[in-house]
C-alpha cells in the first residue's frame, strides 16, 4: 500500500531538514530544497534528466537496488516510475535517515538499509535494475565491488556512473601483448586508474578514479555489456553470464549456484 506523505508545513520540513544535517542530493520536499548550494548545482537532477530517457519510464513488476543510495533521489524517482519494490542501501546512517525523511515526505515506499556494497551477498536476491551511481571511485576495492555486485544482485539492468579522469577515448587494446611491450601503457587511451592517496576535491573518500576507457573494460570484465551511454559518466548496461571467467567473488557461492 502506498504511504500517505507526511503531513507537515514547510517551516516543519525546513527545520527537519537542517537537523539531518549536510546534504548531498538537492530534493526538493515540497519546495524545500535540501542542498541549495550545492557544489555541482542542482545535483543529481540534471544529471537525472540527462539519462532519465536510457530507463524503461515505467517500472511496474520490477524490483529496484539502489546501491549507495544517500538521500535516495533515484530510489524516489524509481517508485515514481511504478517499480514494485525499491530497497536502497548505504554505508552512511546519516544518508539514511535523510533518505527515510524524504521518502515520508514524498509518500513512496523504501526499504532502507545500512550495508556496504562488499556485503550485496547477505541479500539473497537478485534485481531486475540495479542502480550503481557516484559510488565506485569512493571504493578501495572498486573491481571487487562489480564483480560483487554482478555474482549476487544484478539480473538484467545496472544503471552505473563515475566520476571520470582522463581521457575519453579509448584506444582498441589487444587480447594480448608480448611482455616486451612497453609504449603501449603510456597512451593516453589505455585503460587507467588513477590512485588517490590522500584526498581529491577535499575528499578523503575519493580512492581511484577512472578514465572512460578503464570504467568501461571493468564493466565488462564483471560481466556487463554496455548498450547504452547517454550521458558523458552514465552506462546503461545489462548482465551476462560471466561464471567461467568471475572467479574473484565472495563471499563463497552458495552450493546451488555452483551446479
Ligand atoms: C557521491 S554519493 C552518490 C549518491 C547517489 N548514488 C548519487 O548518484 O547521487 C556516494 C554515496 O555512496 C555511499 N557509499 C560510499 N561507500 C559505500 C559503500 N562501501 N557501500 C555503500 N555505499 C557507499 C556514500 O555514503 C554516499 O551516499
Amino acid at each position: 500500500m502506498t504511504p500517505k506523505p507526511l503531513e507537515l508545513t514547510a517551516e516543519q520540513i525546513r527545520e527537519r531538514v537542517g537537523d539531518l544535517g549536510d546534504w548531498f542530493h538537492n530534493l526538493d520536499l515540497r519546495g524545500v530544497k535540501t542542498a541549495p548550494n550545492h557544489f555541482l548545482g542542482d545535483y543529481p537532477t540534471f544529471k537525472w534528466r540527462a539519462f532519465a530517457d536510457a530507463i524503461p519510464a515505467d517500472l511496474t513488476g520490477m524490483s529496484v537496488l539502489d546501491i549507495g543510495c544517500n538521500a535516495g533521489f533515484y530510489s524516489i524517482e524509481m517508485k515514481r516510475r511504478g517499480a514494485d519494490r525499491v530497497v536502497g542501501i548505504d554505508s552512511n546512517e546519516g544518508y539514511l535517515a535523510q533518505a527515510r525523511f524524504a521518502a515520508e515526505v514524498c509518500g513512496v515506499d523504501i526499504e532502507l538499509r545500512q550495508m556496504s556494497v562488499y556485503e550485496v551477498g547477505r541479500l539473497e536476491e537478485k534485481f531486475d535494475l540495479v542502480l550503481f551511481m557516484g559510488v565506485l571511485y569512493h571504493l578501495r576495492h572498486p573491481l571487487l565491488a562489480l564483480d560483487l555486485i554482478h555474482e549476487h544482485v544484478a539480473r538484467d539492468l545496472l544503471v552505473f556512473q563515475s566520476m571520470l579522469r582522463g581521457t575519453s577515448n579509448g584506444l582498441t587494446v589487444a587480447e594480448d601483448y608480448p611482455f616486451a611491450e612497453t609504449a603501449i601503457f603510456n597512451q593516453p587511451g589505455y585503460p587507467r586508474m588513477h590512485f588517490v592517496e590522500h584526498r581529491y576535491a577535499g575528499d578523503a573518500t575519493n580512492w581511484w578514479i577512472p578514465n572512460r576507457p578503464c570504467v568501461m573494460a571493468m564493466l565488462r570484465s564483471s560481466g556487463f555489456v554496455i548498450e547504452a551511454q547517454p550521458e558523458e559518466e552514465v552506462f546503461i548496461c545489462r548482465y551476462r553470464d560471466n561464471r567461467a571467467r568471475s572467479q574473484a567473488a565472495y563471499p563463497p557461492r552458495r552450493k546451488y549456484d555452483r551446479d
